[in-house]
């Protein structure tokens, strides 16, 4: 099936060779790939729920796609473009010696690069749907994946990225020579669907199957949302209900933020409460069996009970200070572009407010989404 006719055929009659479902799925996926890696490249963290969304939108994407394989028009199908290694090769050399070799529907390159992207995009999304539930304790593996399994996504995540972004010049530069080659704009023909016939289309077109398509959509579409939504509601890995501390809140809120216990190892706040006399150069001593209590406390629920992000990270300490949460190696890395001035600002009133800067300081979850700088005019 690939003898053009001849070179440019501009009578040549047109086929829609691209259904409207598969034009619209391209050019969301697009804007979908485009959006999760700004946010996930150059957006500030917290543009973490923009990133997440975006995530969710290429997971539905693919969801489509997979349905559309099987139900779609001829050369939506998995079938029109699943080329063996042979035509794939053979064809990949016809394009290294710049040989037009026109196909109606992907050609055999085309379909290699398909089955490429697609490997990926599910890699990453798998990938960042781990992270999000370990890491962040968000989505719907948050009842699942433990911090150590969002560590390992995240080590995958990060490169498949990378390697999407290769793809995706590779398969640009690919429809560009195509297009040369063929004397077709390739890039048009995604956004009508239209394409010069220079080739005798099979005898049998076989347009979209109407009816099954719109059950199976349904039937997935309700399996799978279903399926997520019943993943969301279990309980999320290492984050347990704190009783609240009314006299914790209020004699440890009373100079800075009242931290969340998850913050500290239970061996730091075994020393903070131990040494309330001299307590960072103020007097913060309280009557004993107050003290007793809120030592108790704060050891019973320390960052060793949790699994948040947080309390991971905050375990390790620096070992000179190692009463300090702004001490820890993770703490100076993720403020040290932040200026001086900022921390200094009467909005915040020092690092220890944690809660001027994270909304959600007092659950301890520290999400990215939840971070929010006051405005620089009050500095
Ligand atoms: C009289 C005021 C005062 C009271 C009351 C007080 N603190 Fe502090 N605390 C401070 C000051 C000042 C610092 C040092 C802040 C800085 O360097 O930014 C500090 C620092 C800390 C830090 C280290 C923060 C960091 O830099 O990571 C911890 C932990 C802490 N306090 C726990 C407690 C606990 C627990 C209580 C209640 C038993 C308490 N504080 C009550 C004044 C107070
Ligand atoms: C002046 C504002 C400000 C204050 C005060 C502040 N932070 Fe932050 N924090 C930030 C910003 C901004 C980031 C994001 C930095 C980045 O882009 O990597 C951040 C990041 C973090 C992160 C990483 C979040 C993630 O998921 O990557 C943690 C955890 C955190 N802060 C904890 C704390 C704690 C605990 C305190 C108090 C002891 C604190 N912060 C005080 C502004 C602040």
């Amino acid at each position: 099936m690939e003898s053009p006719r001849t070179p440019l055929d501009s009578a040549a009659p047109t086929l829609t060779v691209w259904d409207l479902p598969v034009r619209l799925f391209h050019w969301l996926l697009v804007g979908a790939v485009a959006t999760a890696m700004i946010t996930g490249w150059l957006a500030p963290q917290w543009w973490m729920g923009a990133h997440l969304w975006s995530g969710y939108q290429v997971l539905a994407l693919i969801g489509f796609r997979l349905i559309w394989g099987f139900w779609g028009s001829e050369y939506s199908r998995f079938a029109s473009f699943a080329y063996g290694p042979g035509e794939t090769f053979a064809h990949l050399r016809a394009l290294v010696f710049l040989k037009s070799r026109h196909a109606i529907g992907h050609s055999p390159a085309g379909a290699a690069m398909i089955w490429a992207l697609a490997l990926l995009l599910a890699g990453l999304v798998a990938s960042g749907l781990v992270m999000a539930g370990g890491e962040e304790k968000q989505g719907p593996l948050a009842g699942i994946a433990s911090y150590q399994w969002g560590m390992a996504a995240k080590a995958l995540h990060g490169p498949l990225a990378l390697m999407l972004l290769g793809l995706i010049a590779g398969h640009v530069l690919g429809v560009l020579i195509e297009s040369r080659l063929v004397r077709e704009n390739l890039v048009l023909a995604m956004i009508t669907g239209k394409k010069r016939l220079t080739l005798s289309p099979p005898e049998n077109i076989r347009s979209a199957r109407p009816l099954p398509t719109l059950l199976a959509l349904a039937v997935m579409a309700v399996l799978g949302a279903g399926s997520l939504a019943a993943l969301a509601r279990l309980p999320p890995t290492g984050i347990y209900e704190l009783a609240a501390n009314p006299v914790y809140a209020k004699e440890c809120g009373a100079c800075h933020h009242a931290f969340h216990p998850s913050l500290l190892p239970a061996s730091s706040w075994q020393g903070v409460m131990a040494g309330l006399a001299d307590h960072f150069g103020e007097d913060a001593s309280l009557p004993k069996a107050q003290a007793e209590a809120i030592a108790v406390w704060l050891i019973a629920n320390a960052a060793e009970r949790w699994d948040t992000e947080a309390a991971n990270r905050f375990r390790t300490l620096d070992p000179a200070q190692p009463l300090r949460i702004t001490a820890t190696p993770y703490w100076t890395r993720k403020h040290r572009d932040l200026p001086k001035a900022r921390f200094a600002q009467k909005a915040v009133g020092g690092p220890a407010n944690c809660n001027a800067c994270h909304r959600d300081a007092a659950t301890g979850l520290y999400a990215d989404q939840e971070i929010r700088l006051p405005k620089e005019t009050n500095l």
